[in-house]
């Protein structure tokens, strides 16, 4: 059945199926069959009536019978995005999102055209709290519309702005961070998986209780490790790769990134050159010194180097809010990183403990955890792999990362149960882009008896024995 249809320009109730409104001659399309969406909800489809002025739509214009413009929201590159009333359910708020069609020839119109679509179908198919809803698209007097959940809130872009001095709060951003990886891993994690492609501030909407959202799919697409010639993304937040057409997982990792930076100091990558971030405590030496060093790893150029996975970078980022929210200055956590190194890296200078380093005393037949400590001197960040050329010394597995300048003590782990007592020698050896180095390490393996609190249990037993064998002479004395 065809919709009631009202005419663009009068508002009169029209024939759905007619060319002109009969009350002022208005040429009006006819309406198409509503399609299904990729979620089996109806999607109404009209189509386009050609190139139309720009110009946002005022308030109470009523598009396809359905929805009643309460007023704009925001006015982006493509057009418009309202919030609208939908008469069809007892007028339920919901964001429409308006795409004008000034396209300058057939080829961007029909791209232009694609995206649309592509975004319509791809929001059809995701579940997830963080991504609003699609509930309808549909094509008027030459504009597209997406008809959405309506998120309360503002972007971060407008909160940055409103808020910032001139950067957010480090526990506040961090904590967006983790949210956004989530959203992340679930595009991600999607068969194919799906690239967001334009992860910035203006992007990222938050509601009220601070939680995120998602919006602008887009330009979102399903990965393919096909080159397309077009750069999709923006200037100041896209990686390098995408420049030539090309999105891999890590490339939104890098757009995280240069937006957690921006969020964190205020400075505004699209100002700058591509590419160039200072570290964050230029801006403010409030800033965590762990924070820098995992966007540090994010924003490196090659994607072989880049790191870590988003779901690491997420159980960081949540790491250091919970450290900052207890008052503390978050450690270098990550350090440890999985993966591996690319090219080789700028030397650096890593200073261990000169001349070897004592363990201490132990008892036999315990394990114990000692801190090994290393310090990076150098100008560049130290990556380096520990190994012990004993099987009673357990090294941590995997690559360590130290900024420059800060000092990251090593835990290691000491099996004594199969050594005999004694002194025992071994070395550690650290190799990486700050050279090679083996550190001569001792521990005194002592017999249980010379444990200190079993040596004082003995010493306190054999005294009450004493006093308890002289108490009985004397009683003894006494009484004969
Ligand atoms: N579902 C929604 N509910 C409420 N507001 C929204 C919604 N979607 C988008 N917005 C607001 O509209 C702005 C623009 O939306 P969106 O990014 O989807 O459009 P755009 O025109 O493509 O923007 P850009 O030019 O940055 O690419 C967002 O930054 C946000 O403030
Ligand atoms: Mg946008």
């Amino acid at each position: 059945m065809w919709p009631v249809r009202h005419c663009p320009t009068c508002g009169e109730e029209s024939e759905p199926s007619g060319s002109h409104c009969p009350h002022c001659s208005t040429t009006i399309k006819p309406t198409v069959q509503a399609e299904q969406s990729p979620n089996n909800r109806p999607m109404t489809h009209r189509p386009s009536r050609g190139a139309q002025p720009r110009q946002s739509l005022p308030a109470s214009t009523i598009l396809v019978n359905r929805y009643r413009i309460v007023r704009a929201l925001k006015s982006g590159g493509m057009g418009s995005i309202y919030l609208a009333a939908d008469n069809h359910l007892g007028a339920r708020l919901c964001a429409i999102k308006e795409m004008l069609d000034e396209f300058q020839n057939e080829g961007d119109r029909q791209e232009g055209q694609e995206w649309f679509a592509r975004e319509a179908q791809m929001l059809g198919r995701l579940r997830h709290e963080c991504i609003p809803e699609i509930y309808d698209y549909f094509v008027e007097n030459g504009r597209f519309y997406l008809c959405l959940e309506f998120i309360e809130g503002e972007n971060l872009e407008d909160r940055l702005a409103r808020q910032g001095t001139p950067g957010m709060p480090e526990k506040q951003v961090l904590q967006w961070a983790s949210q956004i990886c989530e959203v992340l891993n679930y595009l991600h994690s999607q068969t194919p998986p799906i690239i967001f492609r334009d992860l910035k501030p203006a992007n990222i909407m938050v509601a009220p209780d601070d939680s995120i959202r998602l919006v602008d799919f887009g330009i979102a697409r399903v990965f393919s490790a096909v080159r397309s010639a077009t750069m999709v993304g923006t200037p100041g937040y896209s990686p390098p790769e995408q420049y030539q057409g090309l999105a891999d997982p890590l490339s939104d990792l890098y757009a995280l990134a240069a937006t957690t930076h921006h969020l964190l100091t205020g400075n505004d990558p699209r100002e700058h050159p591509p590419f160039a971030f200072q570290p964050i405590q230029h801006y403010s030496n409030q800033l965590s010194e762990a924070s820098q060093s995992l966007l540090e790893g994010a924003l490196r150029l090659e994607l072989s180097e880049r790191g870590p996975p988003v779901n690491e970078f997420g159980r960081q980022a949540r790491r250091i809010t919970v450290e900052l929210a207890q008052g503390l200055v978050p450690g270098l956590g990550g350090s440890l990183a999985a993966f591996a190194p690319g090219d080789p890296l700028p030397p650096t200078r890593m200073a261990v403990p000169f001349g070897g380093l004592s363990f201490g005393r132990f008892s036999k037949g315990e394990e114990h955890m000692v801190n090994f400590p290393v310090m990076n001197e150098g100008p560049h960040e130290l990556r380096t792999t520990l190994h012990a050329n004993v099987s009673w010394i357990h090294v941590p597995e995997g690559q360590l990362r130290v900024p420059c300048g800060s000092r990251a003590p090593i835990p290691i782990r000491l099996d004594t149960t199969q050594l005999p007592t004694g002194l025992h020698r071994a070395s550690i050896e650290l190799d990486g882009n700050g050279g090679t180095v083996s550190v001569p390490v001792e521990v005194r393996v002592a017999h249980w008896l010379f444990n200190p609190v079993t040596a004082l249990m003995l010493i306190c037993v054999s005294f009450a024995a004493i006093l308890g064998v002289v108490t009985h002479l004397f009683i003894q004395y006494l009484h004969p």
